[in-house]
């Protein structure tokens, strides 16, 4: 297992040009930010789309929950946008996030975002399966939507007090 003085030996020379060019500086943080905007603005009209869904008649929600499956390819690709930038900036200061407490809270709110989405998924595979049990997997749905709602606020905020804390 490296310790965190070899990761930053490792990550000297990217963390040395990355210190000196403004243009990728500005380009890993549009990506991010993209990545957020895009994936997450995508991600938050589905979770909303699925409270409204909740009081929606039997035959409009198979429709609802079809839409909602077609978001989760381009939530995927924002988020690996937000990643990889991500990761990157974060290796161009490793001294300064390595021992973070909010740099691994927001982590550890990121890996429960991904965590809850693949349970969304999977709940929402399970109704497509046998949609008779529709009504009685809904509220586990709902819920999943609605945690991830407040994960995806709680990542931002972990990126907001990562440059102002
Ligand atoms: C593995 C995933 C991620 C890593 C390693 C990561 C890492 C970072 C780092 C190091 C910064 C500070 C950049 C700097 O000061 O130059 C940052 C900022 C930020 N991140 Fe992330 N991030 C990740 C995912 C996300 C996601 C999924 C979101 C959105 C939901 C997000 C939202 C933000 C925001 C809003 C900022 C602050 C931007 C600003 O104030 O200018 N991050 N992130």
């Amino acid at each position: 297992m490296p310790t965190l003085d070899t990761l930053i030996e490792l990550a000297r020379p990217w963390a040395k040009f990355y210190s000196k060019s403004s243009p990728t500086q500005a380009v890993l943080m549009f990506m991010h930010l993209a990545g957020m905007l895009g994936g997450g603005g995508l991600a938050i009209a589905a979770d909303r789309a699925m409270w409204k869904a909740r009081t929606a008649s039997d035959e409009a929600r198979p429709r609802l929950l079809a839409e909602v499956e077609r978001t989760h390819r381009p939530v995927l690709i924002g988020l690996a946008m937000a990643v990889v930038s991500g990761l990157l900036m974060t290796a161009a200061d490793l001294k300064t996030y390595g021992p973070s407490l909010i740099w691994w809270g927001k982590m550890a709110a990121f890996v429960l975002l991904l965590a809850n989405g693949a349970w969304l998924q999977f709940i929402e595979r399970g109704m497509q399966r046998a949609p008779a049990t529709i009504n009685t997997t809904w509220a586990r749905l709902v819920l999943s939507s609605r945690v991830s709602y407040v994960l995806w606020f709680a990542v931002v905020l972990g990126g907001v007090l990562l440059k102002n804390a």
